[in-house]
């Protein structure tokens, strides 16, 4: 059983625009998910999109990650940059096999959930205390829109 992600303060880093962009992933692994629940199939051209964007959003979040990471001189970024790009490329296999029938759209969507809870979990907390000293000036970047989760004090 792969049931939906629902946000929770514990996934938070304590830092807005990496926090947002977490929850955008989460929003899109959902939206995923619930595909899977209405059908999803291995002909079906909306799901295949809905991965792709979600792998497209996931590209460009990393991106940002590491560039936050890179700006405090994080010690494990070259790690947690080959993590993203083994992720990428896990999702870019997956995303054949499904479309040559291999993997079920359930399989690939908890796939994406699992993994993405487990990154955050675990290697994303690891770097959230060498964000704390930029945190006080993202605060306001990341506000928009759910700033009642972050904690900077
Ligand atoms: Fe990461």
């Amino acid at each position: 059983m792969c049931d939906l992600i629902v946000w929770n303060d514990s996934f938070s880093v304590n830092f807005g625009p990496i926090d947002e962009q977490h929850k955008g992933l989460v929003v899109m692994t959902n939206e995923l998910l619930m595909a899977c629940g209405e059908g999803g199939s291995t002909t079906d051209h909306a799901f295949m999109k809905a991965v792709r964007g979600a792998v497209e959003y996931a590209r460009t979040h990393f991106y940002t990650e590491e560039k936050y990471m890179k700006e405090v001189n994080y010690p494990d970024l070259p790690a947690h940059k080959k993590e993203h790009e083994n992720f990428i490329a896990q999702v870019l296999n997956s995303i054949k096999s499904f479309e040559a029938g291999g993997t079920e759209p359930l399989a690939l969507a908890c796939f994406l959930k699992n993994w993405i809870l487990n990154h955050i979990a675990v290697s994303d907390m690891k770097y959230a205390p060498y964000l704390s000293g930029i945190g006080a000036g993202a605060e306001k970047k990341g506000a928009q829109g759910g700033a009642d989760l972050f904690a900077f004090e």
